[in-house]
């Protein structure tokens, strides 16, 4: 049993009857303190009308005697744990394939919605949040045994496909148009909006494309059909470059012949009303401004698109929970369509993942200004500047590929998505500090110590921390499955990311203050295999945050 749940039936057995779930144990801020501490005495104290030290005295007496407790201050409790119970506690961690990251998810669905850009545009770095970030929570819940469906909800329907199409006939040489290409397809979509601005004809002739596309027209529909395929097969390159994986690519044109049903189901539930030729559904009693299900026009929009999704997810996979990673604009979008969705009585629980906007060394991103950095070179740069670093040592394209994109991943990885976030090359490549390439070289030094001590006996070997460095990082590696059930809870895979920074900081400063291959046995086996373990929740952290770990570097 890890030291949380220990000390939180220490709290089941002193007040029964109780909800203690809230309870933690966390490393303590100062060794001399002990090794882990918990402050949770002090929030029951009140309920119970009893002095907190009081509180924490009666807990004490609950825990056995592997843990010396000592009371602090107005009622902390410092735990200290010994030898005995770490060494047991290691071994779990060692022989559990899952590292002892909790099964909780097992027997659960749910379905995360990331990436999902919009067709017929090129992917520029703006759109690396919701991928990485996404993919990083959909790999840390799959990793707590949850049944993850990861979907991309593409933008593949809209008023811009009567534009493009408009484009895609006019704007185009004969040969652009068979070879085509996500760029022109951006390309022509430009020159065809700036058209459609100052001629009404042009406007009027778009907008009839659609209705044709709209009514099912071949011609339009197979185009269109090109086009969405054309895009996925240019994301598909992206997304193969950064290990991101989905199992679906639902689109809004998937929903689209259902909004009118779900429109039906506003109205019959008196939920949405007319106002101004729309129809809207009135969120006041939430503080949330109205949300437009229909336009005047008739047509329908984000928010009804989305309702329909939501039913078509709960009836074809019913989850427990679906995970909308997007940029903190699209808040209110999902505020509203939130609160109908519970309206309507959707049995699910719907999360919204907001992140902050990215620049780029020091400058805000805009199309304007034309400083939209394209992801595909992005990409190619990160490789090219890790190559530069990699190519002394021996290093090659691949390696050059693992460091290059670990360390873009790992940049935006290592902020809490809320923030927003500036990209800058020498942060994220730095070998020291809190970066990808730093965790990467740090993960193949260990495996190099490893290598070297060839004749060691890994099973026979019990790991039992004695020097203050080596207990500080036993313990650390102790919290790893916590570290990952907190990136969960929070959807911050950044929670995951400073706990993998602080653990090969402790491992550095115990490697410099212990001498592993030099030490005398039974010692020298011992801290080898702390390393090796080391080295285990290093590697399966960072697979969690979707970064690789090559062996040399
Ligand atoms: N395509 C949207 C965008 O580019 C994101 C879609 C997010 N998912 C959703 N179900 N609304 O911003």
């Amino acid at each position: 049993m890890d030291l949380s749940s220990k000390i939180r039936s220490a709290f089941e057995a002193a007040f029964p009857g109780e909800d203690f779930s809230f309870v933690r144990v966390v490393p303590a801020t100062d060794p001399k303190f002990g090794d882990y501490q918990c402050n949770d005495a002090l929030k029951i104290a009140k309920k119970f009308s009893m002095k907190p030290r009081d509180a924490a005295a009666k807990v004490a007496e609950n825990i056995d005697s592997s843990i010396k407790v000592e009371i602090a201050g107005p009622g902390f409790l410092n735990l200290t744990v010994g030898t005995e119970w770490l060494s047991g506690e290691l071994k779990r961690i060692y022989d559990d394939k899952n590292l002892a990251v909790p099964q909780t998810g097992e027997g659960k669905k749910i379905v995360i919605d990331y990436s999902s850009p919009n067709a017929a545009k090129q992917m520029h770095i703006g759109h690396i949040r919701s991928t990485v970030i996404g993919n990083a929570i959909d790999r840390i819940f799959r990793a707590l045994g949850y049944d993850v469906i990861a979907d991309n909800h593409l933008g593949d329907w809209g008023t811009q496909f009567g534009i493009l199409i408009m484009g895609y006939r006019q704007c185009l040489s004969e040969e652009e148009r068979e070879n085509l290409t996500v760029a022109n397809l951006e390309k022509c979509y430009v020159l065809s909006a700036a058209k459609a601005k100052e001629d009404e004809t042009w406007k009027d002739s778009c907008r009839a494309e659609l209705v044709k596309l709209q009514q099912g027209d071949e011609a339009n529909l197979s185009l269109w059909k090109r086009f969405i395929d054309i895009s996925i097969a240019e994301f598909d390159r992206m997304y193969a470059q950064l290990g991101v994986k989905f199992d679906t690519y639902r689109g809004e044109s998937y929903y689209n012949e259902m909004m009118p049903a779900v429109v039906e189901k506003l109205l019959a539930s008196d939920l949405a009303k007319e106002s101004e030729g729309a129809l809207v559904v009135d969120l006041s009693e939430e503080k949330l401004a109205v949300a437009i299900v229909r336009k005047s026009d008739g047509g329908y929009n984000y928010t009804t698109s989305d309702l329909a999704c939501v039913e078509s997810r709960v009836k074809d996979y019913a989850p427990e929970r679906i995970i909308y990673v997007t940029d903190d604009r699209q808040q209110l979008h999902f505020k509203q369509f939130f609160s109908i969705a519970a309206k309507l009585g959707h049995n699910v629980k719907l999360v919204h993942v907001p992140f902050g906007l990215m620049s780029y060394q020091g400058k805000a991103i805009s199309t304007r200004e034309g400083n939209l950095i394209k992801l595909d070179d992005l990409l190619s740069e990160a490789v090219k500047r890790s190559y530069d670093i990699v190519k002394d040592r021996g290093g090659d394209e691949n390696l050059a590929k693992a460091i290059g994109f670990g360390a873009v991943k790992y940049a935006d990885l290592s902020h809490d998505p809320a923030t927003a976030i500036d990209f800058n090359w020498d942060k994220a490549l730095a070998l020291e500090g809190n970066s990808g390439p730093y965790l990467q070289y740090a993960y193949a030094r260990v495996q190099s110590l490893l290598a070297k001590a060839q004749d060691f006996d890994c099973e026979a070997t019990e790991i039992l921390p004695e020097t203050p460095s080596e207990k500080r990082l036993a313990l650390q590696l102790l919290e790893f499955p916590g570290a990952v059930v907190r990136a969960a809870e929070a959807y911050k895979p950044s929670v995951l990311a400073d706990y993998l920074f602080q653990t090969a900081q402790l491992y550095s400063s115990f490697y410099q203050n212990s001498p592993v291959l030099k030490s005398d046995e039974p010692l020298r086996s011992r801290r080898l295999k702390l390393c090796l373990l080391f080295g285990r929740v290093l590697k399966r952290g960072l697979e969690l945050l979707g970064i690789e770990t090559p062996e040399r570097i």
